[in-house]
Parts: structure tokens; C-alpha cells; sequence
């Protein structure tokens, strides 16, 4: 471990001094254990920690060539550098985030997982439409301390391109490992990332995390009533980093890949700029730029914006505090069954920079906006079933969470669609907070909100439920078969219970 650290300082040293060409990259790679063939390396990593106005940094880029991308990814406790010090985390490859992964449809995904954490682990790809079986995404793999694992996905031909992300799902620690630091970006580009207005913006992939500071592995710890509620850290960052800066030209376009992978927080993201457009969500593109004032953000979502800079001056990528009825279900134990109805979803401050942008003189006439960024995806018209899924909380102090009044049973199923077939789900909430509804492998668009709340554009794969209301769900169970789970992506609820199987045949 004190290697490690030394290592990642050394790294950090180099960064700031500008130093980090193709010998720079090498030593990371080689220090990190990659460099397995198959793909090649973009860009710099780098941990440079908790001092805000740093510049912006980017994990390491693999990239696929000639269809196949193989990575090695070690997981282990570490230190980073965080000011003049130095935090515990928990890392892919000594760096948090992990590895930026970029691959294209058609592509055969490669990764084999060391586990060097000293407890069990495992790997997940969120969003990615994969099978769930065998080697693939299979979370029901367990890799046992000191063990490594080869995982290799299939991504179809016509996989949405996007942004999507990879963490580990062992039930029972999933929310300390990603609290910890465990997650990285994993991107499918097709040939709408190539048109120029895209190719022309300047792109970033933003993992947003709150971690806990401190130099020991307690900062992992929670109590009961913090795993209840979702714990949330001390502070908010971007990529690693306490408010870091991009300094970019007047005229450009800031196209950013923004992914929660925050334990529990949810984010209200907006900017000080002109306008801010929303261009894709977790499974892929909308039709054409939406203008948005703001974007929220549950645990495990994903969205893509396009942010013009205009003038010259200073551009801030804030958060709001969403009210999420955290604080509702204290005190009055666990917020019984049934008893839902509170209101939330209003912003409740306080607003925190996350990140901003140096805007310097125009060096070229202004970018445009595309006009189009996906062909409008059908949503089918009629489902086969309706199912309905209820999430819950037992007021017996166990502090349980629930879905269907069980908590998770690794052999229980609690839905079995047919492969070939389009449901509805009707999810419930019935707990005194809200919840975000994820579920792996088949994307769903919503086509209903008890509460009448604006439905969300775009294909997903995680979706708010918000406490006392249902939201309707339609899922094409479409091209495999296989079990996998359902989960509320607040991960302590996830680790309390709040998981189901889904067997698809
Ligand atoms: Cu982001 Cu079941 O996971
Ligand atoms: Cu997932
Ligand atoms: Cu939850």
C-alpha cells in the first residue's frame, strides 16, 4: 500500500509539471499492470487531490481497436494525494475514477479483475445492454480476496452509443466499495460521435462523487441510521478533485459526459452560462438538443449536455441539494409501509460549485450546436404485461429494506419475463423517501408518473420513484435470456435488502 501511494504521488508530480508524454504514460501503465494489447492508451492520469482551481484531469483512456478491447483492472486500497496530504480511497489501478473505457458496437469487451481489496468483489457494467450470464455480466459472480476473474462482453451490433460506467455489485458492500472510489466511465461511441459538431466540442467525462475525507478505512464506515437515510460525504467532487478549473476558448462548445456515481447523493446540476442543452440520458441520445435550465441526477444516472461558452470570462458548473426524504424518515423509525406522501423533489440548497470554466478570447467563429444527435428511437406501442413492483421499508427497526415486502434472496424471482416480450411495470413506493429504480441489461422508457411530474426524455436505465408515487416503466425483455436483478440505486438500500432477481427466459 505504501507503494502505491508513493506511486500515485509521483504520478500526480509529474502531471503538474507537464511532464507526462509517451514515457510518462508508460510508467503509469507499467505501474499500473496494463498494456495487455488489444486497445490503445489516450491522455494522462493523475490524482492530483483536494485543492480547488487545479486544471482538470482525466483518468486514463483504453481504447478498442479492431473490435476488441482487453484491460486489466486491480482493484485495492490506496492513498491519493489530497492537498498537502493524502486520502484513503479505493481504487481501479491506483486511480480514482478508474480507467475511461471506450469502445464501439460490434466490439468484444475484455477485463480481467484482480482483487487485491481483502474482501470480496466483483464487476458490473452499468447501462451496457450485455447478457447477464456466464462471463459476462454476471453479478452473481463473487471474486474472493487475492482472485482474479476474466469477464468478456459481447456489445451488439446495435448497442445504443453513450455513456455508461462500471462499479462492483457484491451484495451487502457494494455501497462502501463505490463510496470508496470504486466506479470509471465506460463509453460506446457509433457514428453520430463523429459528426463534426460533436467531434468539434470539447469533450470531458465527469464522474461526480462525494466521498468521505480521511487517511484510515474508517471513512467507509456508516452507522445504521447514515445507511438508512443514504450515506452521503463530506465533500463534492469532479473526476477526484475539489472544484477544478477547464480553461477553454470563447466559441467552443463544452460537451460533458456526466455520470452520478455517488453512493446516495442526488444532484441538481446547472451552469451560469447562456444555456445548457441536454443530448442524451442513460441509454444514448434524445432526438436533438433539448435546452434545460437545470439536470437531475439520481445515483447510477447519466447525462450528456452541450454548454456553448459565449463570452470570456468564468463559466460554474453548480449542484442543489434535492430533498429526497432523507430526513423525513428519521425519527419516525424506518417510515412504515404505506405512509408515503411526502413531497419532495424540491431543491433545498445550498448551492456548491462543482467545477468551472476559464473562458478565454475567441480563437474561431463560434461552434454550432448539431441539429440532430440519434434518429428518434421508437418506444413500442402496446406491452404484453403489466407487473407491478413495490418498494418498501419495515418499520420493525431491522432497519430491512424491501422489494414486494422480501428482502433480497439470492434465489428468489420476483418477475420472469418472456424473452421477446414488452412489459409495463408499475413501480410503487410506499416508503417515506425516494428511491431510484435501476435495472440491469434491458433499458425502459417511462410512460407514467402518478404524481404528474414531467416524464423523463429518453431511454434509461435508472428512473426516481418518488416517495407515495408510481411510476410506469416499459421494458423490452429483447435479444437474451438470463437472470439478473432490479435494485434501488441508493447502494446502502441496495445492501439492506432493497434487490430483487429478475429471470428473463
Ligand atoms: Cu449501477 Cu446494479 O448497478
Ligand atoms: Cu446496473
Ligand atoms: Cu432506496
Amino acid at each position: 500500500m505504501k507503494k502505491q501511494s508513493m506511486m500515485n504521488q509521483s504520478v500526480s508530480r509529474r502531471t503538474a509539471l507537464g511532464l507526462l508524454g509517451a514515457g510518462g504514460a508508460t510508467a503509469v501503465l507499467a505501474g499500473c499492470g496494463m498494456g495487455m494489447g488489444g486497445g490503445s492508451t489516450t491522455r494522462k492520469n493523475a490524482n492530483p487531490g483536494g485543492t480547488p482551481g487545479d486544471p482538470l484531469t482525466a483518468p486514463i483512456e483504453l481504447r478498442s481497436s479492431n473490435g476488441v478491447l482487453d484491460v486489466e483492472l486491480t482493484a485495492s486500497a490506496t492513498k491519493l494525494p489530497w492537498g498537502d496530504g493524502e486520502r484513503f480511497a479505493l481504487a481501479y489501478n491506483g486511480s480514482v475514477p478508474g480507467p475511461t473505457l471506450r469502445v464501439r458496437p460490434g466490439d468484444t469487451l475484455r477485463v480481467k479483475l484482480n482483487n487485491d481489496l481483502g474482501q470480496t468483489t466483483n464487476l458490473h457494467t452499468h447501462g451496457l445492454h450485455v447478457s447477464p450470464e456466464g462471463n459476462s455480466d454476471n453479478i452473481y459472480v463473487m471474486v474472493e480476496p487475492g482472485k482474479s476473474f476474466s469477464y468478456e462482453y459481447r456489445i451488439p451490433d446495435d448497442h445504443p452509443s453513450g455513456t455508461f460506467w462500471y462499479h462492483p455489485h457484491h451484495h451487502g458492500t457494494v455501497a462502501p466499495q463505490i463510496f470508496g472510489g470504486l466506479a470509471g466511465a465506460l463509453i460506446v461511441e457509433d457514428r453520430i460521435d463523429d459528426i463534426a459538431e460533436l467531434r468539434g466540442a470539447d469533450q470531458h467525462v465527469l464522474l461526480l462523487s462525494d466521498p468521505r475525507i480521511g487517511t484510515s478505512k474508517s471513512v467507509l464506515d456508516a452507522t445504521t441510521a447514515e445507511k438508512q437515510a443514504g450515506r452521503e460525504g463530506d465533500v463534492l467532487l469532479v473526476n477526484g478533485q475539489l472544484q477544478p478549473t477547464i480553461t477553454a476558448p470563447a466559441g467552443k462548445v463544452q460537451y460533458w459526459r456526466i455520470v452520478n456515481s455517488s453512493a446516495s447523493r442526488y444532484y441538481r446540476l446547472s451552469v451560469d452560462a447562456p444555456a445548457m442543452y441536454l443530448i442524451g440520458t442513460d441509454q444514448g441520445r434524445l432526438p436533438s438538443p433539448q435546452r434545460v435550465n437545470d439536470v437531475t441526477l439520481t445515483p447510477g444516472q447519466r447525462a450528456e449536455v452541450l454548454v456553448p461558452l459565449v463570452g470570456v470570462g468564468r463559466v460554474t458548473l453548480s449542484t442543489t441539494e434535492v430533498e429526497r426524504g432523507k430526513n423525513m424518515s428519521m425519527g419516525s423509525g424506518m417510515g412504515g409501509m404505506g405512509m408515503g406522501g411526502g413531497s419532495t423533489g424540491a431543491s433545498i440548497g445550498p448551492t456548491t460549485p462543482l467545477l468551472s470554466v476559464d473562458v478565454g478570447p475567441a480563437q474561431s467563429p463560434p461552434a454550432n450546436l448539431p441539429a440532430e444527435v440519434r434518429p428518434a428511437p421508437s418506444t413500442p406501442m402496446r406491452a404484453d404485461r403489466r407487473r407491478a413492483i413495490s418498494f418498501g421499508a419495515m418499520s420493525m427497526g431491522n432497519g430491512e429494506f424491501v422489494i414486494d415486502g422480501q428482502s433480497f434472496s439470492a434465489d428468489r424471482i420476483t418477475a420472469d419475463p418472456r424473452s421477446g416480450t414488452t412489459e409495463d411495470w408499475v413501480v410503487t413506493n410506499n416508503s417515506m423517501m425516494d428511491h431510484p429504480f435501476h435495472l440491469h441489461v434491458w433499458p425502459f422508457q417511462v410512460i407514467g408518473r402518478s404524481g404528474g411530474g414531467a416524464l423523463d426524455p429518453g431511454w434509461r436505465d435508472t428512473v426516481n420513484v418518488p416517495t407515495g408515487e408510481s411510476v410506469t416503466l416499459r421494458i423490452p425483455f429483447e435479444d437474451f435470456t438470463g437472470k439478473t436483478v432490479m435494485h434501488c440505486h441508493i447502494l446502502d438500500h441496495e445492501d439492506l435488502g432493497m434487490m430483487a432477481n429478475v429471470e428473463v427466459s
